[in-house]
């Protein structure tokens, strides 16, 4: 079979290497399409290709409707809001991700960048320390609770809200249990978002949230950019000159934050929270590892699209 390894952003080359030792071990091709310029690049090599292992790449119908062979794709990473399910189902392509695997990375730069906001971008200006101070986690899934156990480390205090688990799971994992978005914001002197790009996400977090944050907060957003409202983040931290937001998923008004609030607003030029190359290599040769099982026993554990 022929694997397309089609990522925008590259994986590390021992990931690479590690992609091709498994699948070429299991009798498959790999074909390698890296910093591809345009969309079109994705489409035409998707034509002969039976299996495909992508990051934050994205797979449309159009990309779908040229893989007349495809039959698997594998979201090298936990969140597959850049694949068109309704599409691929539609096509017969089985979609998995790869959770947890990448999700160290993330969780260290969600503390880097706490630190890192919490000492005004390493300036001298006199900064604080993450000691003793909330930390809510939206979202205590993979990504979550590795910031909680980390920060807790660090001796800040945690809350965690998540609608999929138990007060009893949730303490059991480190924090304290929170019922409604509006008192974790309340709450916390760090907010650190976890929640995937789903309909009901994306937005959701805009000025009437934010200004509930209590004096001195930050926003720490290593998820996605839309689940943000930009305008309403924009309103809130001109009203409210205490408030701080760093994300790894630049906003579209970046530029206009940065004019306005300068030190205030940090955002990584290039999504980098899965870019170690541990998190390569985990969340590639899982990839590559579910692919191979496919073909030869036809497991879709992992499958998101059932
Ligand atoms: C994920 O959902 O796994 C992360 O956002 C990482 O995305 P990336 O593989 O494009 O860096």
């Amino acid at each position: 079979m022929k694997i397309l390894l089609a990522t925008q952003k590259p994986f590390a080359a021992s990931a690479v290497a590690g992609i091709r030792e498994i699948a070429e071990g299991a009798g498959h091709e790999v074909v390698l399409l890296e910093k591809y310029a345009e969309q079109s690049d994705l489409v035409a090599a998707v034509a002969d290709a039976d299996a495909m292992i992508i990051r934050s790449d994205k797979v449309t119908a159009e990309v779908l409707d040229a893989a007349k062979k495809l039959k698997i794709v594998v979201r090298a990473g936990a969140g597959y809001d850049n694949v068109d399910l309704a599409a691929a189902t539609a096509h017969g392509v089985v979609v998995m991700n790869t959770p947890g695997q990448n999700s160290n990375a993330v969780a260290e730069l969600a503390l880097a960048m706490m630190i890192f906001m919490a000492r005004n971008q390493f300036t001298p200006a006199t900064g604080s320390e993450l000691l003793g101070k909330r930390l809510g986690v939206q979202a205590y899934g993979n990504v979550g609770r590795l910031v909680g156990q980390k920060a807790k480390a660090l001796g800040m205090e945690i809350s965690a809200l998540d609608p999929f688990l138990t007060d009893e799971q949730i303490s059991s994992a480190g924090a304290d249990p929170v019922h409604s978005v509006e008192e974790l914001y309340s709450t916390s002197d760090y907010l650190s978002i976890h929640i995937p790009a789903l309909p009901s996400t994306i937005g959701s977090i805009g000025y009437d949230l934010i200004t509930k944050m209590p004096k001195g907060a930050t926003l720490v957003n290593t998820a996605r950019k839309e689940v943000i409202d930009e305008a309403g983040l924009e309103k809130a931290l001109e009203e409210r000159p205490d408030l701080k937001y760093v994300t790894d998923v630049a906003p579209d008004n970046l530029a206009v934050l940065k004019e306005k609030f300068g030190l205030r607003v940090f955002a990584t030029p290039k999504k980098m929270g899965a870019q170690t190359s541990e998190a390569n290599v985990n969340a590639g040769l899982a990839a590559a590892r579910q692919i191979v099982g496919f073909f030869a026993t036809g497991c879709t554990r992992f499958q998101v699209n059932k």
